[in-house]
This record gives C-alpha cells, structure tokens and sequence, in this order.
C-alpha cells in the first residue's frame, strides 16, 4: 500500500462517491485531508473520519474559497503536499444542438476554472514546502468524444491539457502533476447518467448492465479503485510520474 506518512493532501467534491473513498484511502495511508465540497453533501461524513481530517463547505469556482481552503490546511496542518481536483458535475445529457447555453458555462466553470483556480491557489504552497503532487480528475470523456455529453467532454479534455501544462511549468520546483481517466465508476453520477438515458425499452439496470458490458473488464469500476490509483501518484513511489493522462477503464480505452 503505497504510504502518504505526513503528507497533507487538499481533496475536492469530498462528500461525492469518489472522493469520499479518495478520504478513506489517504487517512488509512497516513495522511492529513483537508476535505471540501458544496453544503448538503457528505463533506461533514469526511470531517468525521478522526483528527487527521478536516472539513469544508467550499465551491470550487470561486477565489475566495480557494483561498479559505488553503488557509484551513496551513492553519491545521502547518503545509500542502497534494492536491486532488476531484470535483465535477456531468452536466445537461444532452444533444450539442439543445444543449443549454447556462449549463455549459457551469460546466466549465465547476470542471476546468475549477481545477485552474486550485492549482493557481494551492501549488505554491506545496512548492513552499518542497514539492509535492498535484491529480486532476478527468475521463475517459477526457480522451475521445462522448455523444450527449459535449460539454463534459470538452472540459475533461481540458483538464488534460491543464494538467499537462502544469507538469511542465511545476516540474522545476518538484511538484508532479497528472490527471486520471476513469471510466463508469459506481457513484451518483452513474446513476443520474443511467436515469438521462433509460428508455421505456430499456431500464436503468438494463442499460447498467450494456455499459458495463462495454467495458472490457466487464465491471463498473469501484471508487475505491481510483482512491488507490491517486495515493499511488500522490506517493513517492510515482515520483518520476509526471504530465501523464492515465485511463483507469477495465481496458476501455485500449481498443
Ligand atoms: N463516476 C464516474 O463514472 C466518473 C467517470 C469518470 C470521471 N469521473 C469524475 O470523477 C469526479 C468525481 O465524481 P463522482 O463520480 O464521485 O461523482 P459525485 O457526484 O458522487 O461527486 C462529485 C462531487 O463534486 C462536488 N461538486 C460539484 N460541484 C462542485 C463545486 N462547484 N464545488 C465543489 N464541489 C462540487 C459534488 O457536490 C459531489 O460531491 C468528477 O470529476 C467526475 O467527472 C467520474
């Protein structure tokens, strides 16, 4: 199990299914978390996982509290280590030509400002304290096209191309930055992908069951799944990975 021993991490849309597991799985790893998601979400469930973790109501999309985020892990733990940019929404499922203009905007605010503001806000203090390691959540949508779903692809793709640029302009001050591609993970926002495209023909596990069948493994992934790939890479186990979009997709993405 790849260790996280004093190392602080900033984890986003900590309440979501991913990010809750992404929690579990650095506080079982040594780490200190600082958790922050929207209110109403299991972000206080995060805050109840021991000394080691402390919470936040916080919006990715705005400055103010990016900077209170930042201030919050100073003031507790003392630095930042890593950073995961885990939050995302999946947007109107939609065709491109109905897709409403006020949801696209909230999108790319939430999936791509969202992670510019937490790597603009967040890595200098990781490069404060010497280097450290930046993960941003994209998707297999990150890497090729997904129909009803342009938005959200367009943003994961840009989340690759922040990622990449970031590797580059951290690399000298030993800050590592790489961003993940999952495929279906089994969370809420599989459901409310499911939900947008069961028809009277074909139900919600019907149509679980013909995605999952997609996927070579055969499976949703789990989001503990993708806990691990990011403690690996916040680790120093990955400490000559960096500027990679790595799939975590049961094969998907090897056709
Ligand atoms: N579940 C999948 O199949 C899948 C596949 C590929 C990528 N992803 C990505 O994984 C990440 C986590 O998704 P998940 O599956 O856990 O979904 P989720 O809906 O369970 O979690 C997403 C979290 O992000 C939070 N969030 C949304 N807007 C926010 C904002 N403005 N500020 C702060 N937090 C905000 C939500 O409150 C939620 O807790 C997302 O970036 C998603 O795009 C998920």
């Amino acid at each position: 199990m790849a260790d996280l021993q004093g190392k602080t991490i900033v984890v986003t849309g900590a309440g979501g299914g991913i990010g809750l597991a992404a929690v579990e799985r650095f506080v079982a790893s040594g780490a200190n978390v600082v958790a922050t998601d929207l209110a109403g979400t299991g972000v206080d469930t995060a805050g109840e996982m021991g000394d080691t973790v402390v919470s936040q109501v916080a919006d990715v999309t705005s400055r103010a509290d990016w900077e209170s985020t930042r201030e919050l892990a100073i003031g507790t733990f003392g630095r930042i280590d890593g950073l995961v940019n885990n939050a995302g929404i999946e947007g109107a499922i939609t065709p491109l030509v109905e897709y409403p203009e006020e949801m696209l905007d909230r999108v790319l605010a939430i999936n791509v400002k969202g992670v510019f503001l937490g790597m603009q806000i967040i890595a200098p203090l990781i490069i404060e304290g010497g280097g450290g390691a930046i993960v941003n959540v994209s998707s297999v949508a990150g890497l090729s096209g997904a129909s009803n779903l342009s938005a959200y692809s367009a943003s994961k793709h840009a989340v690759i191309g922040l990622t990449k640029s970031a590797a580059l302009e951290f690399a000298p001050q030993a800050v590592r930055c790489n961003a993940i591609c999952p495929s279906p993970i089994d969370t809420r926002m599989m459901r409310s992908l499911e939900d947008a495209m069961k028809s009277d023909d074909v139900d919600a596990a019907t149509l679980q069951a013909l995605i999952a069948s997609n996927i070579p493994l055969g499976r949703y992934g789990a989001p503990s799944e993708v806990a691990d790939l990011m403690t690996f890479l916040l680790s120093d186990d990955a400490r000559f990975l960096s500027g990679a979009a790595i799939p975590i997709d049961g094969a998907m993405k090897a056709r």
